[in-house]
C-alpha cells in the first residue's frame, strides 16, 4: 500500500464560515509555506491568516474531518469568549449612557422649571407695568370672503404668526402684555390656534371675544396701521397698541386705517420711511406692510433698546425691499 506521505498530489481546502472545507483545486506537495504536521496516516497543514484558516490534507477523509473539527471547536470556543466580552462591553456602555442621560435630564428638568418660573413672573409683571399689545381678531371674517382654500391658509398663517409673536414676547428683555381681542370660541382662528400652537391654552396672555373698544379708554388706544400718516415716535407703557389680525396686505388696503378712523382712534405706522431707504432689487418690490409678528419684533426691540434703527433692523425682513439708511446706525 502506498504510504500517505509518499503521495505526490495533495488537496488543499479553504475553511469557510459554516465549518465546511471547500476543496477547489490541487497543489503540489511542499509548495505551501506552512509547516507540515504528520498525524498518523494523514498529513495536514494549517496556516492561519488574519481572515482565513487554510487546511492542507491528503485524501484520507476521516482524519481530515477530525482535524478540522478540533480546529473549529477551538475557534468557536474562542469566538464565544470574544462575543461574550463584546456583549458585556456594549451592555456596560449602554448602562453608562442611560445613567448619563438620566442625570442630564434631571438637571435639564430643573433648569427648565426655573426658567419657566422666571418667564412667568416677567410676563405677569408686564401685565401691570408694560404696554399692552392687542391683536384685533374681529376681522378674520374678511379673510373668509376670499376663496375658501385660501382663507384657511390665511387663518393658519395668522395662527402661526400669533405663535411667533408670543414666542418673541416670552424671550424679550422687556415683554409687553398680550391680548387677543375678538377671539371667539369655536371660530376658525381660535380652532386653528389651539390646533397649531402647542400649549396654546397655557399661553400667558389674555384672550377675549370682546372688542378692544369696550375694554380700554379710547384715548389710550393707538391702532397701528401701515396706512397711517403718523410715524410712531415712542412706546408709552400706559398705552394699548392694536394690531390688525390680518395676514394678507392685498385683502383690503387701508382696512385698519378706516376702522380706526370710524372710532376716532389715534393711528401710527412704523417709522420705516424715516430710517430706511428702498434698495435696488430685481423684482423692484418694496412694501412697508409687515406681518404682525414682524411688527411686534420692531416694537419689542425698540421698547428694549430705544433705538428705531436697531428695531427696524430686527423686524423688517430684507424681502420687503428696504435697508437702513447708512447714517441710521
Ligand atoms: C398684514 S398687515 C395687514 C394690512 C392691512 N391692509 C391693513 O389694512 O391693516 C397686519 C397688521 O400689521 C400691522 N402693520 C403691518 N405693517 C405695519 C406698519 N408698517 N406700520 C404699522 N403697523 C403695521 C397693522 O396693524 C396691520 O393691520
Amino acid at each position: 500500500m502506498q504510504s500517505m506521505t509518499q503521495r505526490r498530489v495533495i488537496l488543499w481546502g479553504e475553511q469557510i464560515d459554516n465549518g465546511n472545507v471547500r476543496l477547489p483545486g490541487r497543489m503540489m506537495e511542499g509548495t505551501g509555506k506552512a509547516s507540515v504536521k504528520a498525524s498518523g496516516s494523514c498529513r495536514l497543514t494549517q496556516a492561519v491568516t488574519a481572515q482565513r484558516t487554510f487546511l492542507w490534507g491528503t485524501r484520507s477523509g476521516t482524519r481530515y474531518v477530525q482535524y478540522k473539527r478540533n480546529v473549529l471547536r477551538k475557534q468557536r470556543h474562542w469566538e464565544k469568549i470574544v462575543t461574550a466580552k463584546k456583549k458585556k462591553r456594549k451592555q456596560e456602555k449602554e448602562r453608562r449612557k442611560a445613567k448619563h442621560a438620566e442625570d442630564k435630564g434631571a438637571a435639564h428638568q430643573h433648569s427648565k422649571r426655573v426658567l419657566k418660573a422666571i418667564t412667568k413672573e416677567r410676563l405677569l409683571a408686564a401685565k401691570e407695568a408694560a404696554p399692552w399689545l392687542c391683536v384685533d381678531l374681529s376681522m378674520t371674517s374678511h379673510m373668509t370672503k376670499k376663496m375658501f382654500v385660501l382663507s384657511w391658509k390665511e387663518i393658519s398663517r395668522l395662527a402661526a404668526q400669533i405663535r411667533r409673536l408670543y414666542g418673541s414676547n416670552k424671550k424679550a428683555g422687556k415683554p409687553f402684555w398680550i391680548c387677543l381681542t375678538g377671539f371667539v370660541a369655536g371660530s376658525p382662528i381660535s380652532e386653528e390656534c389651539f390646533r397649531m400652537n402647542d400649549g396654546f391654552s397655557n399661553y400667558l396672555m389674555d384672550t377675549t371675544p370682546e372688542s378692544y373698544l369696550d375694554l380700554f379708554p379710547l384715548e389710550t388706544i393707538v391702532y397701528l396701521t401701515p396706512d397711517s400718516e403718523n410715524a410712531l415716535q415712542d412706546i408709552d407703557p400706559h398705552r394699548v397698541y392694536v394690531l390688525g389680525g390680518l395676514v394678507d396686505e392685498s385683502i383690503q388696503k387701508k382696512l385698519t386705517l378706516q376702522k380706526a378712523q370710524e372710532h376716532s382712534l389715534q393711528t401710527a405706522r412704523l417709522p420705516i420711511a424715516e430710517y430706511m431707504v428702498k434698495n435696488a432689487n430685481v423684482k423692484n418690490y418694496h412694501s412697508e406692510t409687515l406681518a404682525i409678528n414682524q411688527v411686534f419684533d420692531v416694537l419689542s426691540t425698540y421698547y428694549e433698546t430705544q433705538s428705531w434703527p436697531e428695531a427696524l433692523k430686527a423686524g423688517v425682513p430684507p424681502g420687503k425691499g428696504y435697508v437702513l439708511q447708512e447714517t441710521a446706525l
